[in-house]
């Protein structure tokens, strides 16, 4: 079930620029539900991939989009993951090859159509947090509130660097720049619901603030919108 007066807050914007953390930590924050329409990407491409299907026959990625066995929870140590046909794969996931698959199937309008309505049916009581590249614009045009978060590329790559570092992936820096340079070429020019922000988003410039007053900013905007007291 889904409702148009349950309030939504988007944040769109391309990959390294915080959205993902911010996302989670404002869901968490005002006890909202929380969409990462990114893994539902990666899921459809990752399903494709499994399966054998080529990622340029469109019929077919079409049927992945629509079968997709997807779920969201979170591990142990309170981490959040995805699972595909009850598999935890997260951390596949977060590869950038996942990312780049994603990424072209994302081109595709068909495939975005199929997943249009499983992104909308994440918008229960009491709110949602939808971070993505099109909440703002196409998924929830109606958002209380839409923020668009950017940051220089070389600060998004050493931010993805960190993190995959962290997470015990080997990547040199260099690569990482070329790829989420490319990445940006093909989300920002693409003609369906391409990376841009949504008229009435508020942009934030994200390159020289820490998470923390990310956060304070995202809440500080919720609450003029009067969605947190
Ligand atoms: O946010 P992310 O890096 O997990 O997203 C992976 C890819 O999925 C991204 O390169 C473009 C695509 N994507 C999209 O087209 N629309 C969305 N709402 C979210 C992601």
């Amino acid at each position: 079930m889904h409702n148009d007066s349950i309030p939504v807050i988007t944040i769109d914007g391309p990959g390294g620029s915080g959205k993902g953390t911010l996302s989670r930590l404002l869901a968490k924050r005002l006890g909202w539900h929380w969409l990462d329409s990114g893994a539902i990407y990666r899921l459809t491409a990752q399903a494709a991939l499994r399966n054998g299907v080529d990622l340029g026959d469109i019929p077919a990625l079409v049927q992945q989009a629509r079968t997709l066995d997807a779920s969201f929870g979170e591990s142990a140590d309170g981490e959040a993951s995805v699972f595909l046909q009850g598999e935890d794969v997260t951390a596949q996931l977060r590869t950038e090859e996942a990312g780049e698959a994603a990424s072209r199937i994302a081109a595709c309008p068909e495939v975005r159509d199929a997943l249009l309505q499983r992104q909308r049916d994440f918008r229960q009581a009491p709110g949602l947090v939808a971070d993505g590249r099109d909440m703002g614009t196409v998924v929830f045009p109606d958002a209380a509130l839409k923020l668009f978060l950017t940051a220089s590329i070389e600060e998004r790559a050493e931010r993805r660097y960190k993190q995959l570092k962290a997470q015990g992936f080997d990547i040199s820096i260099d690569a990482l720049f070329r790829e989420i340079s490319a990445r940006d070429e093909r989300d920002m020019n693409r003609s369906v619901s391409p990376l841009r922000p949504a008229e009435d988003a508020v942009i934030i410039d994200s390159s020289a603030m820490s998470i923390d007053e990310m956060r304070q900013r995202a809440l500080d905007l919720a609450r003029e919108k009067g969605l947190v007291a």
